[in-house]
């Protein structure tokens, strides 16, 4: 009988960052990272300020060019696909929101249906992509408003709502939730689940290592530059890493209801202040 050789049916991952490294100004950013995400994943990177987490989101959406190392989107190297060809795979939110024109939030969201309609003007089906992405972000009463009189959490739902209406099958989120009040950071991270369960994937730059551990099917920790930690959330989130990596106390339980880690801060003033 025939064996099956499986890695014939394993496909590539949806992206991958293969020993990214990128220097600039003399400073190593980003040093020898490697990843790999798979369709139906949920990855959350985590880390201090200045670790290096919007950098390695840049290299993966293609906006900085590594200088060793290679990132591939479904099996073929990035640097290889045209803008045009990354737009309809993956969907980026930058951490900065740079709308400063008095476009209508309408407007915001319709422009996540450019690579759709390359030139041809929008039509009933793009309409309706947009008004169900602005619902799903409970923005749809925002709709006529411009975008910059919105306030920083309104800007993020419509950001989101703009690369929900980009349909692409992977998301790549910088602090998605950080505008966010606690009902819509839990409805963001639902879209981006509800991204993975239908076959998509996401990475997602977090500081809330709760939410991380509760929507993340994996973690990342990044360290100067350096992804000291990969895996499940009880693999990554150990008190005395966290508490090294952070330089303040934590301690780390069972979350009484899912079993997840939860993550609990004990701040010593004095350690602190010294
Ligand atoms: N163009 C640049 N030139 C010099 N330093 C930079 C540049 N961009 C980012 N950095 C520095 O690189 C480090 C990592 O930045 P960043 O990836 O934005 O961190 P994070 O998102 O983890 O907070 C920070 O110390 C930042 O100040
Ligand atoms: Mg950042």
């Amino acid at each position: 009988m025939p064996r099956l050789d499986l890695g014939d049916c394993v496909s590539a991952p949806i992206i991958e960052a293969c020993a990214l490294s990128y220097h600039t100004d003399g400073r190593c950013l980003i040093d020898g990272v490697s990843l790999a995400v798979n369709a139906g994943e949920v990855v959350a990177i985590v880390g201090p300020n200045g670790a290096g987490k919007s950098t390695l989101l840049g290299l993966l959406a293609g906006d900085l060019q590594p200088t060793a190392g290679q990132v591939m989107l479904n099996g073929v190297p990035l640097a290889r696909l045209p803008a045009s060809a990354q737009a309809l795979q993956r969907a980026v939110l930058r951490q900065r929101i740079s709308v400063t024109f008095p476009f209508t939030t309408f407007e915001v969201v319709m422009m996540g249906r450019a690579p759709h309609l390359r030139g041809r003007a929008e039509g009933q089906a793009d309409i309706a992509i947009v008004q169900e992405a602005l619902a799903h972000t409970e923005m749809l009463p925002f709709a006529r408003r411009l975008f910059p009189t919105l306030s920083g959490g309104e800007q993020t739902r419509a950001s989101i709502a703009r690369i929900l209406a980009q349909q692409a099958p992977l998301l790549l989120l910088d602090e998605p939730t950080a505008a966010l009040d606690l009902r819509h950071q839990h409805a963001a991270l639902c879209l981006a689940r509800a991204t993975a369960h239908k076959g998509g994937a996401a990475i997602i730059v977090l500081h809330d290592l709760n939410l991380a551990a509760a929507y993340a099917d994996r973690i990342g920790l990044l360290h100067q530059g350096r992804l000291v930690a990969i895996g499940v959330p009880w693999e990554v989130l150990r008190a005395e890493v966290l508490s090294d990596v952070y330089g303040i106390p934590v301690t780390v339980c069972p979350h009484p209801h899912t079993g997840v880690p939860l993550l609990l801060t004990f701040p010593d003033h004095q350690s602190l202040l010294a």
